[in-house]
Parts: structure tokens; C-alpha cells; sequence
């Protein structure tokens, strides 16, 4: 044996090339010796192989489960492998068919005229609102961040945008003694709950839902524009003639992105809210942390909103801002898009 056949008869015996087809019932024949392996190793070795098995050097070592598996060419077993095909085949046209459609819509949101006032649209919408949103918000965990802001809601307490009163289950009425976030003794929940939206249809909806869950608690329920809300107007309880009226609590959820002037309607209820402790609780939804997804917002923007009545594109950070309301809390989840802040009324310059 010569350096070459040294090194091929390892090599041979590693990698041998196993038809890619049914396994015959036939006795295999013994393998021919190869004219230029050593005749004597090669043959002992293929001719103790048991039928069907390859002749690798791994059947010379202690068998495992494994060894005792027919191999096929490729390793991946003919299921295995059908089931993977059909999964990419699947999975392509759906992708194929999901991008079809994004086009098409695109292109359809291009020649729309979507007027920036979109907010008529819950006129229609009421009746089927909580159906259309309830397992996109189930899947997001909404929930969850609903009830974590709103349990934070305390004193005269105003919520704008109310919509069908998705909130209504976390609201703790009524006032009593115990702790807040940082340890300190407060007095803890709602002693007076307003609920506005523009739309009257989702404010009926609020009030039929608040009466259910809590017969005994008087509330005011409006029609009226955030923008040009006035506790006075709202014959909120307790409010004595003449006296400086502020809401210390305002709560909106989702309510910026279907609004004409969004900064400016912050900007207002600033001007309601309790100058010293008040806070405004927002969570909505808006632009992303990431450019590939504002792309496909701004993309499909006037095509949903011309359908739901909601910007789903806006910058809820600049409009933050543009209020000049000061933020206290400010979080983000779902790859930027889910906004929550905390905010109090601008504090007066010290001198
Ligand atoms: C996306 S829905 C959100 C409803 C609800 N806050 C929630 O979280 O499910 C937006 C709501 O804002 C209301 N809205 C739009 N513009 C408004 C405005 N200027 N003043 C008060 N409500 C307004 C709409 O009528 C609608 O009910």
C-alpha cells in the first residue's frame, strides 16, 4: 500500500454513496474489492458488514440507536421532507399573497383624499367597535396596560375619548386611604368619574356598560369635542359656583390618533388638570422605533384611516412635546408602537 491508498481507504470507507431509492429486499451483493484498496482490509470489512448497512467506519464502533435508522442519501427522511416542502410552498404563497395585497392597497391609498378630521367615522363604527379590536388587544396584552394606568386614577377624575368604555372594568370608584407608587400615605381612587367623546353613539355604549358594572356610582356621561372640554360645563359633583374647577386625573387611551389637532387638545386639557398633584394618563398608539414599519403605516395611512377614522402613522413623542405639557412617565412597547405616558400640567418657573 502507497501513501495514496493510505489515504484513500479512510476516505472511501467514510463517505460511501447509498442509492437514493427504496431499499431492495435482495440480498445485497458483496461489494467488489477496489483494485487499488488493500485487498485484504477492504474485503474483511464490507464482506462482516450486515446486509443494508453501509460500510462506514462508524459500524466498526459500539452501535448506537441510531446506526440501526436506514440512511438515506441525504440524511432527512422522505416525510420529513415532504412536510417541509409543503410548509415553504405554503408559507411562500401566503407571503406571496400577503405582499399582493399590500401593493394593492398601497396603490389604493395613494388616490385616496382622506380629510385630516377623521373622527366621524365611530358614528358608524360604535356598534361593532369592541368586536373589531378585541383580538388584535388580546394578542398585544392590552389589557394589562389598560388596567395599569387606569388603577393610577384618583379624586375628580375625567376620561376624554372614552370610546365604548374599554377602561370602565379597572376604574377603582370611590375614595379611600392607603399608599401610593413610592410608600407615602394618600388618599387612593375616584371620588367623581366624567366620560366624553365625541361621538354620541360611543358614549351610549360607556354609559350602558358603566350602569351595568356600577349601578350605585353616579357619573356624567357628554357628547362633547376633548378640545373644549370645561369641568364647569359637566355639572361635575361638588363643584361650588365660582370656584376654580380642575379634573386630578385625565385618562385617554387611543384617542390622539383620531383627532384634527392632537397637540392642541393636550394642550387643553392641561389647562383643566389640577396644577399642583393633576396628571394626564395616556396609552396610545402610534409611529415605531423602526423605519421599516413607519414605511408600512405611512404606506397604508389614509386607507385606514379613511376606514377606522385613526392616524395610525403619528408621532405621539413630537406631539407630546408640542403640548408643552410636562412628561413625569414615558414607556413604549410592541417595537415602539404602544405609547404610554404620564404628564402634569407645565410647572410655574421658580424665581
Ligand atoms: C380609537 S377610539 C378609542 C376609544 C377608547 N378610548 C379605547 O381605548 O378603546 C377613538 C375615540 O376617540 C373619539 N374622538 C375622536 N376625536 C375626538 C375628540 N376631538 N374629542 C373627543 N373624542 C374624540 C372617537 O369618537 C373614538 O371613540
Amino acid at each position: 500500500m502507497n501513501v495514496h491508498q493510505l489515504r484513500r481507504v479512510p476516505l472511501v470507507a467514510k463517505w460511501p454513496v447509498t442509492p437514493c431509492r427504496r431499499a431492495s429486499t435482495k440480498t445485497p451483493r458483496p461489494p467488489k474489492p477496489s483494485p487499488k484498496s488493500s485487498k485484504p482490509v477492504a474485503i474483511k470489512r464490507r464482506q462482516a458488514t450486515p446486509p443494508r448497512q453501509p460500510p462506514t467506519l462508524q459500524s466498526t464502533q459500539p452501535e448506537s440507536p441510531k446506526a440501526e435508522t436506514p440512511k438515506q442519501g441525504h440524511g432527512i427522511p422522505p416525510r420529513a421532507l415532504t412536510f417541509l416542502g409543503i410548509s415553504a410552498l405554503t408559507i411562500s404563497t401566503y407571503c406571496g399573497y400577503l405582499y399582493a395585497s399590500y401593493t394593492r392597497e398601497v396603490s389604493k391609498a395613494q388616490t385616496l383624499d382622506v380629510p385630516r378630521d377623521v373622527s366621524d367615522r365611530y358614528n358608524t363604527t360604535a356598534a361593532t367597535f369592541d368586536a373589531d379590536v378585541e383580538l388584535s388587544e388580546k394578542a398585544m396584552g392590552l389589557g394589562k396596560k389598560r388596567r395599569d394606568l387606569v388603577r393610577q386614577a384618583h379624586g375628580n377624575v375625567l376620561e376624554v375619548s372614552c370610546g365604548t368604555g374599554r377602561n370602565l372594568p379597572f376604574y377603582e370608584l370611590g375614595e379611600r386611604r392607603g399608599t401610593d407608587a413610592d410608600g407615602r400615605a394618600a388618599v387612593l381612587g375616584c371620588r367623581s368619574v366624567t366620560f366624553v367623546d365625541l361621538s354620541p353613539q360611543m358614549v351610549a355604549i360607556t354609559k350602558e356598560k358603566f350602569e351595568k358594572l356600577y349601578p350605585a356610582f353616579p357619573a356624567v356621561f357628554k357628547a362633547c369635542d376633548a378640545g373644549a372640554v370645561s369641568p364647569s360645563d359637566l355639572q361635575r359633583s361638588g363643584v361650588k359656583n365660582g370656584e376654580p374647577v380642575y379634573f386630578d386625573t385625565i385618562v385617554q387611551t387611543m384617542g390622539l390618533c383620531s383627532m384634527p389637532d392632537p397637540a392642541a387638545t393636550l394642550r387643553h386639557l392641561g389647562s383643566v388638570t389640577e396644577p399642583k398633584g393633576g396628571r394626564i394618563l395616556l396609552l396610545e398608539h402610534g409611529r415605531s422605533y423602526y423605519d421599516w414599519l413607519n414605511r408600512i403605516l405611512d404606506n397604508l395611512a389614509p386607507a385606514h384611516a379613511d376606514r377606522h377614522g385613526c392616524w395610525w402613522n403619528r408621532d405621539i413623542g413630537e406631539i407630546v412635546r408640542e403640548s408643552g405639557l410636562e412628561i413625569v412617565e414615558e414607556k413604549r412597547w410592541h417595537l415602539g408602537t404602544t405609547w404610554r405616558y404620564v404628564l402634569r400640567p407645565k410647572q410655574a418657573q421658580k424665581p
